[in-house]
């Protein structure tokens, strides 16, 4: 083949693979496509020459040509390759996730320590074979106090400061009981509900929040209390006495003995305040106030009067009925030496007792 046309296809294939070399970036090899081997590329305006050859020299020509541009195809290929390789390279690195980092964490939520001891008060007496029973919040004058044998004008109605919902609307009756609703200040009312409804006998448990207009160190207008009931044939002080004992048994985890002391409800005769033996100290301590004992809830057998005005029979039946605060035994449980912790929402004391 004609010498000049051998070393200037050299040349520019020479110039050409530098050119490759050197390229940094895709779009760069691209250029260097369209200006070599494009239309108007270098290497095809050779192919124009071949006009000018003899014709028995031109196939030779045409094929050297050809290889030319295959041998720069490939090194196009080859150099975009790598730059590929290269650019994935440092895409993964730009990319990598340091998994040593600490990560940010994840608060997880709990219980509140009430409604923890409401489930834990709830779950003794269920294994004990009591039913758990609910009632309404919004409460009428009748359930609240008329059919606990508190009447209008008794003075026991001065020691709840009662909410009430509709006071505008308080209209005395024929019997001159307030007819108004009111926020239940005990859940005392509960068990007037359920002897209406049921017959005996009858054993449960009604847990729920209750209201008193007071507010100070150891009140808060909202709190919770757990009503009890056991009715039947031949109910006695000693059944009272006996499930009681065990409940504030488990209930502390401790062998601890009860001591009923004779005090006054309106709808108990007789009545009686359980205290438990101190679980904090053998020899007196600032929690049981140097007595030894710590009181614990209210209790009593249920009041002819009351089963009068439920319809139960109480020359044939007989019963026991207590009432707890559930944040008092939430305090003891706990050492919690301020009520209102309760009700602040501060995280800071509830994951304590998470
Ligand atoms: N209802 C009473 C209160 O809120 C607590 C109570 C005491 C309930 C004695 C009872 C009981 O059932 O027998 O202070």
């Amino acid at each position: 083949m004609d010498i000049q046309f051998e070393s200037s296809l050299q040349a520019i294939l020479a110039k050409a693979l530098g050119d490759v070399a050197q390229a940094t970036n895709p779009s760069e090899l691209e250029q260097l496509r369209v200006h070599y081997l494009g239309k108007k590329g270098e290497l095809t305006q050779q192919l124009k020459q071949i006009g000018s050859l003899p014709p028995e020299q031109r196939p030779l020509f045409g094929d050297r040509v050809n290889q030319v541009k295959a041998e720069l195809a490939g090194a196009l290929n080859e150099r975009k390759i790598a730059l590929d390789s290269l650019a994935l390279e440092a895409s993964i690195a730009r990319e990598s996730i340091d998994v040593s980092l600490a990560g940010r964490g994840k608060a997880t939520g709990g219980i509140h320590p009430v409604t923890r001891t409401m489930q834990r008060i709830e779950d003794i007496f269920v294994a004990m074979g009591f039913g758990v029973a609910e009632g309404p919040e919004i409460e009428d004058d009748f359930h609240n106090f008329e059919a606990l044998n508190i009447p209008a004008e008794h003075p026991a109605r001065a020691m709840h400061d009662t909410f009430y919902v509709d006071s505008s609307h308080i209209k005395k009756t024929a019997n001159n009981a307030h007819e108004s609703h009111l926020l239940r200040t005990h859940t005392s009312p509960v068990q007037a509900r359920f002897m209406l409804d049921s017959k005996p006998p009858i054993n449960i448990i009604a847990p729920g929040r209750v209201y008193r207009c007071d507010s100070d160190v150891t009140h808060t207008p909202m709190f919770h209390q757990v009503e009890g009931l056991m009715v039947d044939e031949g109910i006695s002080f000693a059944d009272l006495k006996g499930v009681l004992t065990s409940f504030l048994q488990q209930f502390f985890e401790a062998d601890l003995s009860i001591r009923l002391r004779p005090s006054y409800f309106p709808f108990t005769e007789p009545s009686a305040e359980v205290d438990i033996s101190c679980v904090f100290c053998t020899k007196g301590c600032r929690i049981c106030k140097h007595t030894g004992w710590i009181e614990v809830l209210g209790s009593g057998m249920v009041h002819p009067e009351v089963f009068r005005h439920v319809g139960i029979d109480s020359e044939k039946y007989t019963g026991f009925a207590f009432g707890l605060g559930v944040e008092r035994l939430t305090m003891l449980r706990y050492g919690v030496d301020d009520l209102r912790l309760f009700f602040d929402n501060d995280l800071g004391f509830l994951e304590q007792l998470q």
